[in-house]
């Protein structure tokens, strides 16, 4: 999809458009490190399909600097820094870059350097991006555009909602979406108060957060609504076991928190059209995912006479995603003829564990550390079964893009998860057919358990093609959930205390 090329005129030529500025530290393929890249990629274009007027501003690091197209300077901002307008190459969203050399021109990655280690100034990184999208809020930029409502993603933005809520006088209201509320930005307090960010954040009524600065309670606490990525992670986080030590704010807030599910993007995740695989393929023609199989194991050295069924965990290498419960059901997976091939990054001892796993085991286990989008592809593809489980899951797009590609999720019941998975053996699925296979315990056992309970699933052909076609018939596009975010938009518009902008916001002629 394209922004530049949908019809806009059949919204009406005098038809408002809503005007949003949609703020984030991520936004693939200017800047990735998780789901919350692709979310931020995705969802403001589904709602441009809808007819809203919508820019994200991202901060200008090198890459986002060197793959967006047509910039062009604006401003240069009185605070430090300039700001560029310019569009995503694939989908042409428009996006202002905050292109502060000290703070963003830098090698590694959004938060960390080479060697993983968060940048020691990031409280003033964010705090600086937050402040220069309040001010584009406030006065609009250059050429006149200026957003009726501002919404806000994770910690890195969580100041934006605060510096808005403080400023006296009319604004726009603020949205801010918790993609994982366990990154939460806490800094010393002495280091908000060096930055002379306001008295009254610095307070436990503000962002105070046991004795630390917490940018995320500051979003939590300012935004006038709240979201996040599952109904499940709506209502677990109002609970010690997933608040994080937000839940009592969360508890304050439950009235204006929702969850909306994410959706994925489903031009992205294609089999039917998927330039990574050598055989397009879709729920009534599987030869091309048995193309996929026969590769990915010749590719990687795996038996290509194995009968079990081939285990595929993408994800990254943390204490979230369980990985090392994974690690110690690795011996009763191979134990039960799978083959098994892992693919992420995260956490150096789990990476050096998995690594030192498969020494000696080629045939049936291989581990390829690092992330790459289209070996991802072809992993899904591939795969029979995905290996998804998570400590807990905001959404969890890993095993929606699993199951569009037939690979059926070996997960854990929470969040998201929850919300997208169905067990084959559930009662409880009003007689549809279930898409995967879930367990409770975040334990060992409880994932090995499943994993034979999925190997005996593997040997009967009709309950599998049954699961297999269910997976890959379930809507996960954005549509559904982009009109969700847009009545939430338009409830807070109209219960705004800011009166509407008062110029008139026809539709623009075209660029
Ligand atoms: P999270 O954002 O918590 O990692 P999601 O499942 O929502 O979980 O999104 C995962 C995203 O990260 C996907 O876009 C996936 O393509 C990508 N991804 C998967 N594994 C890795 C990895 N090891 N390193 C970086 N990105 C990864
Ligand atoms: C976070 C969460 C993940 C979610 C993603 C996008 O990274 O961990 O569950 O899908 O954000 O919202």
């Amino acid at each position: 999809m394209d922004v530049r090329n949908m019809d806009v005129t059949s919204y009406g030529p005098s038809v408002h458009r809503l005007r949003v500025l949609f703020a984030t530290s991520e936004l693939f393929p200017l800047a990735k490190t998780g789901g919350l890249g692709d979310v931020c990629a995705a969802l403001p274009v589904a709602l441009a399909a809808l007819g809203v007027d919508i820019r994200a501003i991202l901060p200008g690091y090198v890459s986002a600097l060197d793959t967006a197209r047509g910039k062009r300077t604006l401003s240069r901002l009185p605070s430090g820094g300039t700001l560029l307008l310019a569009r995503t190459p694939d989908t042409g969203l428009p996006v202002y870059l905050l292109d502060w050399p000290e703070l963003f021109r830098r090698p590694g990655g959004p938060y960390q350097d080479q060697d993983k280690r968060d940048w020691p100034d990031n409280l003033r990184r964010f705090a600086a991006f937050s402040a220069a999208a309040a001010a584009l809020a406030e006065q609009g930029d250059t050429a006149g555009w200026r957003p009726e409502l501002v919404h806000a993603n994770d910690w890195h933005t969580g100041l934006l909602p605060a510096f808005l809520a403080l400023r006296h006088g009319p604004r726009s209201p603020s949205l801010f979406t918790i993609h994982n509320l366990v990154f939460q930005g806490n800094f010393p307090l002495d280091a908000a108060r060096a930055l002379s960010l306001p008295e009254a954040l610095l307070t436990p009524d503000g962002a105070e957060f046991y004795g630390r600065f917490s940018c995320l309670k500051a979003g939590l606490r300012y935004a006038d609504r709240l979201t996040t990525v599952s109904p499940t992670y709506a209502r677990e986080i109002l609970t010690p076991a997933f608040g994080a030590g937000m839940e009592g704010l969360l508890r304050a807030r439950a009235a204006d928190l929702t969850g909306i599910l994410n959706g994925i993007d489903t031009d992205i995740w294609n089999p039917a059209a998927d330039p990574a695989l050598p055989v397009p393929f879709d729920a009534d023609h599987l030869a091309g995912k048995r193309a996929a199989k026969a590769a990915l194991r010749r590719e990687l050295g795996l038996d290509p006479t194995a009968d079990g069924p081939l285990v595929v965990g993408v994800n990254r290498l943390t204490e979230q995603k369980m990985a090392d419960v994974v690690l110690a059901a690795l011996p009763a997976l191979l134990d039960m003829g799978a083959q098994v091939v892992l693919h992420g990054e995260g956490d150096p001892g789990l990476e050096a564990a998995f690594r030192a796993a498969a020494i000696g085991r080629a045939d049936q286990l291989a581990v390829r550390i690092g992330y790459q989008e289209t070996l991802a592809h072809r992993l899904n593809a591939a795969a029979d079964l995905a290996l998804t489980p998570s400590r807990f899951e905001p959404c969890g797009l890993t095993t929606m893009y699993a199951m569009r590609y037939g690979a059926l999720p070996v997960t854990r019941k929470v969040g998201g998860l929850a919300d997208t998975v169905t067990d084959i053996d559930s009662t409880q699925t009003g007689g549809r057919p279930g898409t995967g296979f879930t367990f409770d315990d975040p334990t060992a056992a409880a994932l090995a358990d499943c994993l034979r309970r999925a190997g005996s699933r593997f040997r009967d052909p009709i309950a599998w093609r049954r699961a297999q076609r269910a997976a890959m018939g379930r809507d996960f596009s954005w549509e559904g959930s982009a009109r969700r975010y847009l009545a939430l938009y338009d409830d807070m518009v109209v219960s705004a205390d800011a009166p509407r902008s008062p110029e008139p916001a026809f539709l623009e002629a075209a660029e």
